[in-house]
């Protein structure tokens, strides 16, 4: 049995077949209607989410399967003090997989140690998130047809940002690439992603403050959200949330080929005056990241492909 904890869990073949999986069920979507007829998937979601509680939920009925889950820790006996190690054990009884969410770093972990069904991590606190980057990835090759070769501008919360830490992690593992990484000083990428990951794989990356300087050279810029709830100081929060913000000007100094992807939810980061030049790729990537969950859960789930 297989979990996906971190997007390093499948190899780079691995995560490879599974894209191309998805983009079969992405040009072929009857072909896969019943594949998971009869299975259950669990959505265990102890923090807020639309995407990917309802993007798993969207893939799970569009192979046939069914669901079952909850939306809150509050309404689940997470709030009479329940273990997630109980929960977990709870859930295995009940349904055939889980994907789960909690704001604790590394308790999808532990729920994998517990389980006795392939777990999903859905986000954890601010360490990772698998499937955002499987969804990242579809996104990047659907577009530019690569996975490798490019120039990737980082914006926004590096340091708290989970989406940021994965994608990283999994794009390290492709040929020649390069990161801008655009962040106050305040939410620089934690020493561990820079000094364990980036400068140990010899990445040719740069840290700069200005998305500007950046914008000429990136053939993906990737925003992000200064999340309120990773900070434990509002002042902090109210003082750095609209450090970039996206517009039609800053879109002036990129390339014609550029892509601009968001994991959303977006405040005010992308002026919505963006949303519709061709580049603006951010609603585009929320479909595939429904494709990819179906193709994740096929794999996990071992499910042949159709003929
Ligand atoms: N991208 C993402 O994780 O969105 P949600 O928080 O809405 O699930």
């Amino acid at each position: 049995m297989r979990h996906m904890l971190n997007p390093l869990d499948f190899s780079v073949e691995e995560i490879d077949r599974l894209l191309s999986l998805a983009s079969d069920i992405e040009h072929n979507l009857p072909k896969y209607a019943h594949v998971c007829d009869g299975k259950k998937l669990a959505t265990l979601f102890y923090e807020p989410s639309t995407r990917t509680r309802l993007s798993f939920e969207s893939a799970m009925l569009s192979l046939g399967g069914s669901v079952l889950g909850f939306s809150s820790a509050d309404s689940s006996s997470a709030a009479k003090g329940e273990s997630v190690a109980d929960t977990i054990r709870a859930i295995s009884c009940y349904a055939d997989i889980a994907a789960m969410r909690h704001p604790k770093e590394g308790s999808a972990l532990v729920a994998s140690q517990h389980s006795s069904i392939p777990v999903i991590n859905a986000g954890d606190g601010g360490h990772q998130h698998p499937t955002q980057t499987l969804t990242d990835l579809m996104t990047i090759r659907s577009l530019t047809g690569r996975l490798g070769n490019m120039t990737i501008g980082l914006c926004g919360d590096l340091k708290f940002g989970r989406t940021v830490h994965s994608l990283i992690n999994a794009m390290v593992r492709y040929p020649d690439i390069r990161f801008v990484l655009i962040a106050p000083d305040e939410l620089r990428i934690p020493s561990y992603i820079r000094e364990d990951v980036l400068k140990a794989k010899n990445i040719r990356f740069r840290e700069v403050n200005h998305l500007d300087d950046a914008m000429p050279e990136l053939d993906i810029l990737y925003m992000t959200r200064v999340q309120r709830e990773r900070f434990f100081n509002e002042d902090d929060y109210i003082r750095l949330k609209d450090c970039y913000i996206l517009d039609k000007k800053k879109m002036k100094l990129a390339k014609e080929t550029m892509y601009v992807l968001h994991p959303l939810p977006r405040v005010n980061e992308i002026s919505i005056e963006v949303d519709n030049d061709p580049r603006a790729a951010y609603f585009r990537q929320v479909q595939y990241g429904v494709y990819v969950r179906m193709a994740l859960i096929m794999t996990l789930l071992e499910v042949e492909k159709p003929c």
